[in-house]
C-alpha cells in the first residue's frame, strides 16, 4: 500500500522544527512552496516534548506545525519518536539502556538507547504511540506512519537481563528440546552441551572465539526482537487508522548488516530505503545503484520510497566531501529510475546544534542564496516533470543472490581468510554488471528465479539444502548460474555439508574442491586464457575437480597452477557457470560470455561512466562522467525540455536525460 498523497514522486525529507524559534517555520513553509515540497517526516525524535513526563501527552506544539503544513499543501509522514526515548524514561528504569557484547551499559545522550526487548520500553512504546495515533487518526495531513528511525543502526545486538531472557525464550520456541539445540549448535564440540535452557547465555565477549552456530541465532533473534518492536508499534497504527500506511526506513539495504530485510519487508506496507555516499569513493553511484537495487528487490518489484539521503555532505565519514554542482540530481534521479517514487532528505534545514550540525540539509547554514538550494529548487521542478513514472516498474533479466543469515555466517570468526567478505564478493560483480548497463535484481537463494536470464551467486557460503535444490532445478529447466568460491559450503546452523566442499552445490556445478588455497595478502596469480592473456586474480585459489564440468579458464601460476579457475556444467536446458577466484582483470570480459551465452542483450561499446535504466515507458540516462556520451537508438521525448528524439542522444557530462516513449505524431 503506498501512500495516495502526494501525487506523483514525493519531495522533501525529515524536519525538525522543534529545533528553530516559531517564525522560522513561516519562512520553512515558504520555502517548501518554493520548491515544490510536498511531504515531510516530522516528530522523528521528539518524545521528550509529545510526553515530557510519563502519561502526559502534549501535542499541542505539534498541532500548529502539522496545522500549517496542511494549509500550504504539505503531507506529513508522520513518525513515532521511538529512536530517542526521552530522558524521564531512562531515569525511572535504567534496565532499558542496552547493553554492549563487551558487557557496558550505554548510556543516555545519543539516540537508539533502549533495548527493544525491555518491558519499561515496549510498554512506553505502546502507550506513547497510541496516544499519537489516536490524537492524529483525523487529521488530513497525515499520509502515512513512519515508526522508530533505522532499526539495527547504531543498536544491532543487545546484551542485558531482558535480552537473555528474551532469547531463552526464542530458543525454547525455535527448538522444543534441548537436544535438538545441541545438536544444531555441534554443542559436543569443546564441550558446551547444554542440560537446560537457564544454562544458555547470550554469546557475549569471550577470550576465544563463540560458537559460530550461537552466534548466528542471536543475530536472527536480535533483528526479531527489532522486528517485534516495530510490529507492536504497526498494529496499534493499523487498528486506530486502517488505511495509513505503515513504514519504518531501513539504514541502507546494502549497508545495515544486522537487518535481514526479506524478513523486515514482509512486515511493511511499503519498504523505505535510506542511503548515504560514500563520500571518497571515486564511483560511490555504483553503491547507490545497488542500495537502489536491493530496495526495489525487497520490495517485491513494487515502488518503494527513498525516505533518506543528502543534499550534500553528511557529517559522520572521516572525511565529509561535499556533493559537486549536479551530484545530488543525479543521485536523486538514479533512485527515481531504479523504482523509487519519492526523493526525501535528511534533513529540510541544516541544525545548528547538536551532533549532527555539518550535516548538510535542503536549506544549508548559508542560506538560499546558495547554489545548493538553487539545486534543490531546480530538482523539485524536475520530479513533477516525472510524476507520471509514479507506480511503473523496472524489469531485470540478471538477478544476484543475497541472503543475510548468509552475509551474517560468512563473517563470523575463523574462517580460511580474512579477505573474504560478503560484500566483496558481491560489489565485484554488481559493478561488473553496472558497468555492462545491466540492471540487477537481488533475489533470495529460496526466491522464484524463472523469470531471469542469469542468476549470480558471489560467496553463497550459507545454503540451505532447499535453497541448493531450488539453483539446481532453476538450471535445470534453463537458467545461467554463475557461482562464485566459497558457496554452498554450509547449511543453517553453520555446520559443513557432507563430503568434499562445495557440499550443497558439487552435482549442480559438477565439480568437487579438494583444498582452499587462500593467497597471501596483496599475493596476485595468473590466469590462463582471456582476450588479453594477461588476467590476474587475488584472494583465492582452490583445488577444483571437474566431475562432468568443463574448464574454461585455468590456473596459470600459484598453489593451482594447471588447474581449473572457471568451468562450465551444462546440465539439462542450462548451465552452471563456477569461478574459483577472484579476477583483479577479467571479471566483466568473463560475465560478458555467461550473458551473451544467456542471450542478454545490452548496449555495446557504450561508456560505463553513463548509467542506463529503463522504467516503465522511460529510459534514465546519467551520466557520471566528465565527457559528454552518446547513445544509440534512443526513441521518445525527453521530459526536461521536450525534444524529440529517434536515434542517438548525446548526455553532457554529469546530466541526465530522461526520453519517455511517446507515439509517433
Ligand atoms: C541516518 C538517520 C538520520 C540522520 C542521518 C544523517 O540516516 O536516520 O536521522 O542521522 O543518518 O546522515
Amino acid at each position: 500500500m503506498y501512500p495516495e498523497r502526494p501525487a506523483g514522486i514525493a519531495f522533501g525529507g525529515d524536519y525538525n522544527p522543534e529545533q528553530w524559534p516559531r517564525e522560522v517555520l513561516e519562512e520553512d513553509v515558504a520555502l517548501m512552496r518554493e520548491a515544490g515540497v510536498n511531504l515531510v517526516s516530522l516528530g522523528m525524535f521528539a518524545w521528550a516534548l509529545m510526553e515530557p513526563s510519563e502519561g502526559r501527552y502534549e501535542f499541542g506544539w505539534l498541532d500548529e506545525i502539522v496545522d500549517r503544513l496542511h494549509e500550504a499543501g504539505v503531507a506529513v509522514n508522520l513518525a513515532t519518536p521511538t529512536a530517542a526515548p526521552p530522558a524521564w524514561l531512562v531515569a525511572r528504569h535504567p534496565d532499558v539502556l542496552p547493553v554492549t557484547r563487551e558487557g557496558t551499559r550505554i548510556g543516555f545522550g545519543g539516540r537508539q538507547s533502549a533495548c527493544s526487548s525491555a518491558p519499561a520500553f515496549l510498554e512506553a512504546t505502546a502507550r506513547l504511540v497510541r496516544a499519537l495515533g489516536e490524537h492524529y487518526r483525523d487529521h488530513p495531513a497525515v499520509v502515512m506512519w513512519h515508526v522508530h528511525n533505522e532499526y539495527g543502526a547504531p543498536l544491532g545486538e543487545c546484551y542485558c537481563e531482558h535480552s537473555v531472557a528474551a532469547w531463552r525464550e526464542w530458543l525454547q520456541l525455535k527448538y522444543c528440546d534441548i537436544s535438538a539445540l545441541n545438536d544444531a549448535w555441534g554443542a559436543t564440540f569443546w564441550g558446551q552441551t547444554y542440560g537446560d535452557w537457564p544454562e544458555i547465555d547470550a554469546p557475549r565477549l569471550n577470550n576465544t572465539v563463540v560458537n559460530p552456530a550461537q552466534r548466528l541465532d542471536y543475530a536472527r533473534f536480535s533483528d526479531g526482537e527489532h522486528r517485534a518492536h516495530y510490529a507492536l508499534q504497526r498494529d496499534i497504527l493499523r487498528e486506530l487508522t486502517p488505511g495509513i500506511p505503515v513504514t519504518t526506513n531501513f539504514a541502507g539495504t546494502v549497508n545495515c548488516k544486522s537487518a535481514d530485510l526479506w524478513r523486515w519487508a514482509r512486515e511493511l506496507d511499503v519498504v523505505a530505503n535510506d542511503h548515504y555516499l560514500k563520500a571518497e569513493r571515486p564511483d560511490n553511484h555504483i553503491d547507490l545503484a545497488m542500495s537502489a537495487d536491493l530496495a526495489r528487490s525487497v520490495a517485491g518489484g513494487a515502488p518503494w520510497m527513498l525516505m533518506e539521503h543528502s543534499a550534500g555532505a553528511v557529517n559522520w565519514q572521516p572525511r565529509n566531501l561535499a556533493k559537486r554542482p549536479g551530484e545530488m540530481r543525479r543521485n536523486s534521479l538514479a533512485h527515481v529510475a531504479r523504482g523509487s517514487d519519492s526523493v526525501l532528505f535528511f534533513q529540510f534545514r541544516a541544525s545548528r546544534f547538536g551532533a549532527e550540525k555539518f550535516h548538510s540539509g535542503l536549506v544549508p547554514h548559508a542560506g538560499t542564496d546558495s547554489e545548493q538550494w538553487r539545486e534543490v529548487v531546480r530538482l523539485g521542478a524536475d520530479l513533477r516533470g516525472l510524476a507520471e513514472v509514479r507506480g511503473s516498474r523496472v524489469r531485470a533479466e540478471v538477478a544476484i543472490v543475497w541472503d543475510w543469515e548468509s552475509y551474517w555466517a560468512l563473517e563470523l570468526d575463523w574462517r580460511p581468510s580474512v579477505d573474504l567478505t560478503f560484500r566483496e564478493r558481491v560489489d565485484a560483480f554488481y559493478e561488473a554488471l553496472w558497468r555492462e548497463h545491466i540492471t540487477v535484481d537481488f533475489v533470495h537463494p529460496s526466491a522464484d528465479f524463472s523469470g531471469y536470464r542469469v542468476v549470480v551467486a558471489p560467496s553463497s557460503y550459507l545454503l540451505a539444502e532447499a535453497s541448493a535444490k531450488n539453483l539446481h532445478r532453476y538450471v535445470e529447466a534453463g537458467g545461467n548460474l554463475l557461482v562464485s568460491y566459497f558457496s554452498g559450503i554450509v547449511d543453517e546452523h553453520d555446520t559443513v555439508h557432507p563430503g568434499a566442499h562445495p557440499g550443497a552445490l558439487r552435482e549442480l556445478l559438477g565439480l568437487s574442491i579438494e583444498e582452499f588455497h587462500p593467497l597471501r595478502e596483496h599475493e596476485t596469480v595468473a590466469l590462463t586464457g582471456g582476450g588479453t592473456g594477461a588476467d590476474t586474480a587475488r584472494i583465492w585459489s582452490e583445488r577444483v575437480r571437474p566431475a562432468g564440468a568443463v574448464p574454461v579458464r585455468n590456473f596459470a601460476a600459484g598453489p593451482d597452477a594447471g588447474h581449473p579457475a572457471f568451468t562450465r556444467h551444462d546440465l539439462g536446458a542450462g548451465t552452471a557457470w563456477y569461478l574459483a577466484t577472484a579476477p583483479v582483470t577479467g571479471l566483466r570480459e568473463l560475465l560478458a560470455g555467461v550473458l551473451d551465452h544467456a542471450g542478454v542483450t545490452r548496449p555495446r561499446g557504450l561508456s560505463d561512466a553513463l548509467e542506463l535504466v529503463r522504467r516503465g515507458a522511460h529510459t534514465f540516462l546519467i551520466n557520471h562522467g566528465d565527457d559528454p556520451v552518446t547513445v544509440e537508438g534512443v526513441t521518445g521525448t525527453s521530459v526536461f525540455d521536450g525534444v524529440r528524439h529517434d536515434g542517438p542522444v548525446t548526455v553532457p557530462p554529469g546530466a541526465v536525460v530522461v526520453v519517455v516513449e511517446t507515439p509517433r505524431p
